[in-house]
């Protein structure tokens, strides 16, 4: 055997050891079940809601370019590419004025002519001056627009119970009232029948920099009187925990009596860093491992979260309201700092993949969510410029999800082998299911490992199956994102790789892919 011979056998070995036996590894060893006999809880559509702040150009240049000297498209100063891409998503809620913002936000100066509206200054973003042409009215009008559900952020912080409890009367009372009257003579005679309605935002933060005892008291002091004020029942969502702070969490569900608490909420970021956080296109293979670690951790939030809900609560009455998520990175040469603009890759679609199907899997007590945040800002699902729109990678993922909206779960087990990196190791394969009204059982495969493809048995048990079809979403590099003038870069396409065998669906989930499975 020549030198030369023996270099290309010893390259062939590597190759096998590298290439094949991961293959062969994961075909021992991933296998999916469906049980299609336990479904029981539905996920609520509103787990898939956004969120939209003042902040950088998200409403501003985002949702709102004004009914003035524009060439954007829009109806009553909203933009209409933006509507229709979110109708497309079937938005079932959207979260406004903040975050931080709204703990400074006084709505009254949203209303009424816009010549008379005062200005403020946004202290959390910037410092930039608003002007307070997109209120209430707009608010409403764009959700309207979109089809979708308000979600609003009372100010706790720097505002009053008065205040609050006026803005409930403005936009839910039907009768003759004081706020009612000013609403009407605001061009609106008919309320709006808001439902959703925190009661501050970060209360440990930016809303007040509160300890949880002390919240807990001023939660009940504001459920108190919004309750008494509209003729229907409020959803009522207190200030919640960041990530793993569960005496927040503890505090409130014991303090609080449940009657007036319909939902706590919960903030977790996937950050690497808060101060060394990494590029959100030019990543390493390091960092966007250390990313889907902290996407991850979700499960672990939710699960200890729900453990101390459950000791007050064992039949999940009071909703987790996970009402700001995503990646947070840093922003895009160039851009202000405060502004919080980053662009959206593969990576993003893969938080979102998995965090979604985390929600889905805890939907009995996950009941709502909002991504943060929808345009221009953090983990956005669409990007402007001037006139220019493109939908992202995450956009695509809650397409894709909308099987889920309402449907009822289905609890799946998952064996796979894991995704490693340095020694650490991470879960590979995220998977939900879920059964549609029409009886077609939707299934989301998430593979977030960088190189290796899963080659997975899927059995589903209670259930004949007839046939299976899907859609993928997948590019080369996992920093694949889409561009003003590539945007269809990263784009769903049919999905060829699975077939029915028996009873089992056999399929080959690529790396770095969501596949979601339509079987009948
Ligand atoms: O989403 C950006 C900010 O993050 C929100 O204003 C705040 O609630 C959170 O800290």
């Amino acid at each position: 055997m020549n030198q030369k011979h023996m270099l290309t056998t010893g390259r062939a070995v590597r190759l096998a050891a590298a290439v094949i036996l991961p293959i062969l590894l994961a075909q021992a060893q991933t296998r999916i079940v469906v049980n299609e006999a336990a479904a029981r809880d539905t996920i609520s559509r509103h787990i898939y809601g956004n969120f939209s702040e003042h902040l950088g150009r998200c409403i501003y240049g985002g949702f709102y370019v004004g009914e003035g000297n524009t060439k954007i498209p829009n109806v009553r100063g909203i933009r209409k590419d933006v509507v229709e891409a979110l109708k497309k998503i079937r938005l079932p809620n959207l979260r406004w004025p903040g975050g931080c913002f709204a703990d400074t936000y006084h709505w009254k100066d949203g209303i009424g002519p816009k010549t008379q509206r005062p200005t403020m200054v946004n202290t959390w973003w910037g410092g930039v001056t608003e002007d307070n042409s997109f209120g209430t009215h707009e608010f409403l009008d764009m959700c309207e627009q979109i089809g979708t559900e308000p979600y609003f952020t009372g100010n706790i912080g720097s505002g009053t119970v008065q205040e609050l409890m006026q803005w409930v009367q403005y936009v839910n009372f039907d009768g003759i009232s004081p706020m009612s009257s000013l609403r009407a003579a605001n061009g609106h005679e008919k309320p709006w029948h808001v439902k959703y309605w925190a009661l501050g935002n970060e209360a440990w933060g930016c809303g007040g920099n509160m300890t949880a005892e002390h919240y807990s008291d001023i939660y009940r002091l504001n459920a108190t009187f919004v309750a008494s004020t509209g003729p229907e029942p409020l959803f009522r969502i207190a200030s919640g925990a960041s990530s793993d702070d569960y005496h927040w969490t503890e505090v409130l569900m014991t303090r609080v009596p449940h009657w007036m608490l319909q939902g706590i909420a919960l903030h977790h970021y996937s950050v690497i860093d808060w101060n060394k956080k990494s590029s959100a296109t030019g990543f390493t293979e390091q960092e966007y491992f250390a990313t889907m670690k902290q996407a991850l951790r979700m499960e672990e939030l939710i699960a200890k979260h729900t453990a101390i809900m459950d000791k007050t609560d064992p039949d999940r009455k009071v909703a987790l309201v996970v009402d700001e998520w995503g990646g947070w990175y840093d922003v895009e040469p160039g851009t202000n700092p405060a502004f919080l603009y980053q662009q959206n890759s593969m990576r993003d679609a893969m938080i979102a993949g998995v965090t979604l199907n985390i929600f889905n899997n805890h939907c009995d007590r996950v009941k709502m969510a909002n991504l943060a945040q929808t345009v221009n800002v953090l983990q956005a699902v669409v990007l402007t410029s001037e006139e220019k729109m493109v939908v992202t990678p995450t956009y695509h993922v809650m397409e894709m999800y909308t099987v889920h909206h309402d449907a009822v779960r289905l609890p799946v087990e998952v064996t796979a082998a894991p995704f490693t990196l340095g020694g650490e190791s991470l879960p590979a394969l995220s998977v939900s299911a879920s059964k549609d009204q029409r009886g077609v059982v939707h299934i989301s495969l998430v593979n977030i490992d960088a190189e290796q493809a899963h080659d997975a048995a899927l059995e589903i048990h209670g259930t004949t199956l007839r046939s299976v079809s899907g859609r993928i979403l997948t590019s080369g590099r996992v920093q694949d994102h889409n561009t003003f003038d590539a945007p269809e870069n990263v784009k769903p396409a049919p999905f060829t790789g699975a077939r029915v065998e028996g009873s089992t669906v056999k399929l080959r989930i690529p790396p770095v892919s969501v596949v979601v499975l339509s079987l009948e």
